[in-house]
């Protein structure tokens, strides 16, 4: 996935299962790694949904707000009733605290410098941190730097959860 790439909300889940043929299992691994039933939650990368809408079938006490970077993509989340913001990951994040946050396919975006610099902004607000993507060796590089552990891997996916307190 290159980093100019833009989804198209109408045939992204076609192409992603595509692309990711484990895209349901690692939704699952990625909502297994929650540490605590979690209130607030912040979602980078949300796209068209499809992991806030597994996260409140989990928790539906969970309040969930949305980042992405595409108007397209959040004009479908928002047929969830979540809040979103249109805004990139790589600007200053939307007011903590959360509890949680968590980003499923996303964080491929970044470059290693980015992904760590993303990491020290979200400990800095919020209790818990759930990654869930591809690039598993990069990814295992990712838990040593948000203190945390790879809690599933299976070819070159992988999740990450940490929690701090
Ligand atoms: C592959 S989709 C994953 C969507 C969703 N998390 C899922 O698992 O189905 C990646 C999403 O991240 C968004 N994205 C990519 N780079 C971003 C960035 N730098 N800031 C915010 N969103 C970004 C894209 O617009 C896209 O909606």
């Amino acid at each position: 996935m290159a980093a100019e790439f833009h989804w198209n909300p109408e045939t992204y889940l076609e192409q992603i299962r595509a692309e990711v043929p484990s895209f349901d299992a690692l939704q699952a691994a990625a909502i297994d790694a929650i540490p605590f039933p979690p209130e607030r939650v912040l979602e980078l990368g949300v796209g068209t949904g499809e992991t806030a809408r597994r996260l409140l079938e989990a928790y539906p006490e969970a309040e969930v707000t949305g980042l992405d970077s595409s108007p397209e993509m959040l004009f479908r989340a928002r047929e969830l009733g979540i809040e979103t913001r249109l805004a990139r990951m790589e600007d200053p994040l939307p007011d903590g605290p959360w509890d949680l946050v968590i980003a499923v396919l996303s964080v491929n975006e970044l470059p290693a410098d980015g992904k760590r610099d993303l990491l020290r902004r979200v400990r800095e607000q919020s209790r818990a941190v759930v990654i869930a993507d591809h690039e598993a060796d990069e990814l295992a590089r990712v838990a040593d730097w948000a203190d945390g552990e790879v809690t599933w891997r299976q070819d070159d996916l992988a999740v990450v959860a940490a929690r701090y307190e």
